[in-house]
């Protein structure tokens, strides 16, 4: 399993560690297979993140995806946060091996819990949309056998 030299870079030294006490919002999530958890708290100024932090209990792509969607969302609106998809997130990273690519839900999961945490707080409705985490239909591995299978297929093509 190869890993990417931003993905070391962003395990290594992993940004935007921590908490923001006076946080604007608060999303903490969990993933249901490997137990691994995250939470990231954030400033929001009108309707835009001005600042993330976060703290993962997990394994290092789980470290560097939350590290990379921090920096990826800092100066973005609400709608355009919650928009960020976990594959967008790999992208970013130089991609993620298929094994890891659900590791990368537990990033895009929490920022959008903390964005809805943000709304509500304000008494409005939540933008989020389905936190793929939380969804008990939700299969981690899917997407691994999906691209099992692609290569497979290519393989039986060559
Ligand atoms: S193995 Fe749990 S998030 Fe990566």
């Amino acid at each position: 399993m190869l890993y990417t030299e931003k993905v070391m870079d962003h395990f290594n030294n992993p940004r935007n560690v921590g908490v923001i006490d006076d946080a604007d919002g608060v999303g903490e999530v969990g993933n249901p297979v490997c137990g691994d958890v995250m939470k990231i708290t954030i400033k929001v100024d009108n309707d835009r993140i001005t600042d993330l932090k976060f703290q993962t209990l997990g394994c290092g792509a789980a470290i560097a995806t939350s590290s990379i969607v921090t920096e990826m969302a800092k100066g973005m609106t609400l709608e355009e946060a919650v928009a960020i998809t976990k594959r967008q997130v790999a992208d970013e990273l130089g991609g993620l091996p298929a094994a890891k690519m659900h590791c990368s839900v537990l990033a895009t999961d929490g920022l959008k819990v903390a964005v809805d945490d943000y709304l509500k707080k304000h008494g409005r409705a939540p933008i989020a949309g389905e936190i793929l985490s939380e969804d008990p239909n939700f299969d981690p591995h899917a997407e691994e056998a999906e691209q099992a299978v692609a290569a497979e297929t290519c393989h039986l093509h060559e």
